[in-house]
This record gives C-alpha cells, structure tokens and sequence, in this order.
C-alpha cells in the first residue's frame, strides 16, 4: 500500500435487512453500499457525486466508522479499523452534516459546542476556549460569536461553526455530507470557498457527498460517481468532466449546462432510485437504464477497470 494512501476500503458492503410488516421475516436486502474499493490520497478531495438513493451518505458512514460495514475491510494510514472502535480514531475523522440546523445543540452557547469534541482529548478549559475561537476565526466567524446560541446565528454561519468544530480536533479526513446543499446559492458559494482555503491550508483529505456536479467539479481533485451502492467510474476531476466513460456518468453530464461552478444549478437527475425491484441486480446494476446494453450486461457484473492511467469505469464496454 502506498503511504501516501489516507483512506482505502475493499469490497466494502452495507446491506440492510428488508422485513416484512407482519411477520418480521427478511424479505430481502437494501444493498446500499455494494462492493466499494477505494482509495484516498492524503490531501486529496474526492468527491462523492450520484443520485438520491445511490448509497452516498451511507458510505459516508462507513467512512466515518458511524456505522459498522456488513463485510468488506477499511483502512486508514494502512492500519485495518474494520471492526476497531471509533474511539481509536479520537477526533482523526470528523463529518459536516447537510443541516445546519438540528446539528448543533439549541441549548448549548456556540463555545460549548465547539469545546466539546475536546473534552475526550487532553484538553484544559482554558486551552480549550482558546482553541475555540481560534477555530472559530479561521471559519470568518469572531470571538462574540462564543457567546451566542444557535438560534441567534444564520444558517451560513451555523454551518460554520460546524465546521469550526469539525476542524478543532485537527482531523486528517473529513467526510462532507451535502455541506451546502440547505443554504442559499450565495452563502453556498462562500462556504465552498472557505472549504477549499482550509483544505489547503491544512492538508486535510475530504470526502465531499454532493448530487451537485457543479459543486464537485468546483471543490474536488477526484472525482467517484456512485451507482446503486458501486463505484461506476473515477478519475481526475477534469478527465471526468472533460472524457467522461460510463454511460451513466454521460447521462449525468449532458445534463449539466456551465462550467462556473458557482452558478446555482442542480442537475435533473434521472428517476428511478431507492431499492425497487427497477435495479438490475444480476450483472451490470445500471443495465435496465442504459443505452449500450448487451445480453452480456444482464448477465455478468463488471469490474472497476483502468482504463487510462487513473482512471477506472465499471463497464462492459470498455473490456479488452
Ligand atoms: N438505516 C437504513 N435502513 C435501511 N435502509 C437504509 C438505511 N439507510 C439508508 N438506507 C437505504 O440505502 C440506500 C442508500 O441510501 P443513502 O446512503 O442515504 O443514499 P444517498 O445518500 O446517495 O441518497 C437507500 O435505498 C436507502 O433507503
Ligand atoms: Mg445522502
């Protein structure tokens, strides 16, 4: 494994049960996350682009060790946390959730939710305050902000003081979730900014969730397209944008109309999502949607190729 992998997964898998109302029997499973190999260089912004449903946020989760995989294994810095407890992490990981809103506690003064997730790391309170509004400063917030509540800050700065508290355990990875997608177009805009400012001020790694490729072509150097709990294709922001491979990612693609990525746009995705019996489950998941179907697709599941250097799609079409 080369060292300067942060982040690596294999054939990392959540599936949850489906039971039936009445009796309680397993009827079947939601593949939400299904086979994912991955790898994350340090440093790196990978963003995580697909459609509702297709298992973002859950592998998200898993990357955050928020939830336990159903099989597969995980690495970070080359050592196995497959089944390690998150608290062997301490603060190395930390997430930024879609909403603003419910993340922080209303009760709690903005300096107690930012001196929080220190409080199991060595710690004094005065060092810890201290830490506070530093963190808070570096997000464009200010010291009177410590004393406020929640309800008295907008949501652009709510979310900042998420991030603020995000970045106070000076993490190596963070996992995005649709960060921005609850602001307006114009607070939008500011806080990927600042995102991308810390990201290269601190040399943290992301995983960026966002169903906005806009947003993704403007804040990743990598770029992962989720399909039906798989990685369809990945590669370099600008070889995906500019060569994309899988049938999918050209769908999605020749929806998208500007290159600024701060213009407001969000992309119309295509229907059929979720776990309804649509997906094609025996070969190739994307195959009742595509355009290059072939028998082979129904029956057999392609594998994440190279295809030029860096850059991998899951597709029939392109095996040798
Ligand atoms: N806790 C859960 N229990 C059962 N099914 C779930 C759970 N969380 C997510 N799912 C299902 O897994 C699939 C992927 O969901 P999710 O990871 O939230 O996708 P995305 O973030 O891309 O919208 C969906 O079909 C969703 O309904
Ligand atoms: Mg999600």
């Amino acid at each position: 494994m080369h060292s300067d992998i942060l982040v690596k997964t294999e054939s990392l898998r959540k599936h949850y049960e489906v039971r039936s109302r009445l009796l309680k029997k397993i009827v079947g499973y939601v593949k939400a996350v299904d086979g994912v190999d991955l790898d994350v260089r340090k440093g790196e912004a990978l963003g995580l682009v697909g459609e509702s449903g297709s298992g973002k946020s859950t592998l998200g989760l898993l990357l955050a060790k928020l939830i336990e995989p159903t099989s597969g294994r995980y690495f970070f810095k080359g050592m196995d946390v497959t089944w390690s407890s998150p608290r062997i992490l301490r603060g190395k990981i930390r997430v930024v959730f879609q909403d603003p809103y419910s993340a922080l506690n209303p009760r709690l003064k903005i300096k107690d939710s930012l001196i929080e997730p220190l409080t199991t790391l060595k710690y004094n309170d005065r060092e810890a305050l201290e830490r506070a509004s530093e963190y808070l400063k570096l997000v464009g917030l200010s010291r009177e902000h410590l004393e406020v509540y929640p309800h008295m800050l907008s949501g652009g700065q709510r979310q900042r003081v998420i991030i603020a508290r995000a970045l106070i355990t000076e993490p190596e990875f963070i996992v995005l979730d649709e960060p921005t997608s609850m602001l307006d177009v114009s607070t939008q805009a500011q806080i990927l900014e600042l995102l991308k400012n810390i990201k290269e001020e601190k040399e943290i790694t992301y995983l960026f969730i966002t169903h906005n490729l806009a947003v993704a072509r403007y804040i990743s150097d990598t770029i992962a397209i989720m399909f039906a709990g798989q990685i369809m294709e990945i590669g370099d922001k600008n070889a995906i944008f500019t060569k994309p491979l899988h049938p999918y990612t050209r769908n999605l693609l020749s929806a998208y109309p500007s290159p600024d990525p701060l213009k407001p746009w969000q992309p119309e995705l295509p229907e059929d999502t979720g776990n309804t019996g649509k997906r094609n489950e025996q070969g190739c998941k994307y195959a009742n949607r595509c355009m290059f179907r072939r028998d082979v697709c129904f029956r057999s599941t392609p594998e994440l190729i190279e295809v030029e250097k860096d850059h991998r799609v899951r597709c029939h079409l392109y095996r040798l």
